[in-house]
């Protein structure tokens, strides 16, 4: 039987964070597989550029909410494309702002699958080849929300908070056998239009110009912070890291003082 490339799987690929990703992993040699809920065309375009570029990828639609939806997607790749080596999760809760009472149970429950039971999900569909092989990755973009409750956050926050602890959770029972978990905590924004383009509509470019020079994160920069860490060897596993714009103030920082650090106005924005 003819060898088969490693397989780079991206929960979430659109044209930020898992696009980018994508790209990066199939540049050093990984057969991609993209699969995001909607868009074929755009679906279409990522994967034409990864072939135009030397790479190999294929792609599906999945709504990654549903039930059985990652776990036919992995078992399908293992028995017909090939062994998954890294794996992205690169969904967040995606419900928005909402008050307590803005936010029924079932908005609740959806933050809650989309920021945290699919983490559950893909780590449990995943790591049993990857245990047989004693080798494999999953990497989980998060956001500020992993690290800090704040207004309008109810599900969002918990979601994502949760997210982190099941993180160093699945590190502690997997990283004794060769599985490298890493949660990687995106404090600020993205330039990524299929999210925070979406979100913010004809608001976006003038977003990013107020952000200032460099203010806003580049996708590709992540892309390769990823591929660092996935590449990393076992003596030497980043598990968390956080990732902002130089003009930004960190999640941990709520009292920035701009005179002092140079910046002269503060440029925080939406996280
Ligand atoms: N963008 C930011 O400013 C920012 C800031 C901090 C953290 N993050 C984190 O970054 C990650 C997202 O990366 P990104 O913003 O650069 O986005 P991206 O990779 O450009 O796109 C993410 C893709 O996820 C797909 N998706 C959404 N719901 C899905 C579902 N139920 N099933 C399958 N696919 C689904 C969307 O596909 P469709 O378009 O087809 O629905 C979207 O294209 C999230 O973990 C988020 O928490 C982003």
């Amino acid at each position: 039987m003819p060898e088969r490339n490693p397989v780079f799987l991206v929960i979430g690929a659109g044209a930020g964070i898992g696009g980018h990703a994508a790209i990066r992993f199939a540049a050093g040699g990984y057969h991609a597989v993209l699969a995001r809920r909607s868009d074929e065309a755009s679906l279409g375009r990522l994967i034409d550029r990864i072939e135009e570029e030397g790479g190999s990828a294929s792609g599906t639609l999945l709504n990654a909410a549903e039930d059985g939806s990652i776990e036919e997607l992995v078992e399908r790749i293992e028995r017909d494309v090939g062994p998954i080596e890294a794996a992205l999760y690169n969904l967040g809760a995606q419900i928005g702002n909402r008050k307590l009472y803005d936010t029924p149970h079932k908005t609740f429950e959806l933050g809650w699958r989309l920021g945290c039971y699919g983490v559950y999900r893909l780590a449990h569909a995943v790591f049993p080849a990857m245990v047989e092989r004693g080798k494999g990755c999953l990497l989980v973009t998060s956001a500020t929300s992993a690290m800090r409750g704040n207004a309008g956050q109810h599900s969002h926050a918990a979601a994502m908070g949760g997210r982190r602890m099941l993180c160093q959770t699945l590190n502690a029972e997997f990283g004794p056998q060769g599985i490298h978990v890493a949660h990687f905590v995106i404090d600020g924004a993205v330039d990524a239009p299929d999210t925070l383009g979406k979100l913010l509509g004809d608001k976006f470019d003038a977003f990013k110009a107020a952000k200032g020079e460099e203010g806003v994160i580049d996708p590709a920069q992540i892309a390769e912070t990823y591929w660092h860490v996935a590449q990393q060897p076992r003596n030497c596993w980043t598990h968390e890291l956080d990732i902002r714009p130089w003009t930004d103030v960190a999640w941990w920082n709520d009292n920035p003082n701009p005179e002092i650090d140079g910046r002269g106005k503060s440029f925080a924005g939406p996280k």
